[in-house]
């Protein structure tokens, strides 16, 4: 690969962001295959390729998917306020006690999962459960498809909160028609982006990254 294209990889990394207020610009059709086709081309164990994408638009359908991702978030983050957890999490920023507050009812409410209602696209991704490694070859396919979706000036979130819960899961396949040998990895938000959110702090290379051993930094002999 040239140096070239090499930083053009990463900008496109480093610039996505995870976008939850969309237009309501439909996305031509060519630009969601773009998207699938930057899927289909991700790894997978043993060549499985076991994805299943399931392009929504219809509103209605959206809207339970919304639904059904709220209250999916809602109980997740409802377990993490009352075992102090969110505290744990997101203590560290000096937010006066009002906007803790706020911010905390709404992660328990579950509202911060219900934009999918409002993207005008849902790509709901799922994989055949007999295979050996379906969420870790979705997740490759998801990953390249969020890359493409921002190359393409589109904007996307990877959703998992309608698919968490195993009640949540059965709803959507039964929403969807999903056979019983496919699992729902997550959803996929897709639209126009109605927001530049800033970009999430990422923990520093020498905080994650080891050499030879677990724990051992560059330069470190044991
Ligand atoms: C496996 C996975 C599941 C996620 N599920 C949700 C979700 O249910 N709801 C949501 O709003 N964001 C979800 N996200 C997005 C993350 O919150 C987001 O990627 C993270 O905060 C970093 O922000 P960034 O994507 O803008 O860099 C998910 C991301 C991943 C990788």
């Amino acid at each position: 690969m040239e140096p070239r294209e090499a930083d053009i990889v990463l900008k496109v990394i480093k610039e996505r962001r995870s976008i939850r207020k969309y237009k309501p610009d439909p996305v031509p059709d060519e630009l969601i295959l773009k998207c699938l086709e930057a899927a289909r081309w991700a790894p997978t164990g043993e060549d499985a390729q076991p994805w299943r994408f399931i392009v929504v638009k219809d509103p209605e359908t959206r809207k339970k998917i919304g639904e059904i991702a709220r209250r999916g978030s809602g109980r997740r983050f409802s377990v993490e306020l009352y075992t102090g957890k969110m505290i744990e999490r997101l203590g560290a920023h000096a937010w006066p006690e009002e906007k803790r507050k706020r911010v905390f009812e709404k992660l328990a409410s579950g509202k911060v999962s219900a934009f999918l209602a409002e993207a005008p696209v849902n790509i709901v991704v799922c994989a055949d459960k007999n295979t050996w490694d379906p969420r870790e070859d979705c997740s490759a396919a998801i990953q390249n498809m969020l890359l493409m979706a921002k190359a393409l000036g589109l904007g996307t979130c990877w959703v998992i909160a309608p698919c968490t819960d195993v009640r949540d899961e059965m709803r959507m396949k039964e929403l969807l028609n999903i056979p019983e040998e496919y699992k729902i990895v997550s959803v996929v938000a897709l639209g126009y982006p109605d927001e530049a959110p800033k970009p999430r702090p990422r923990k520093e290379l020498e905080e994650v990254v080891f050499y030879e051993r677990f724990g051992q930094k560059k330069g470190e002999t044991s």
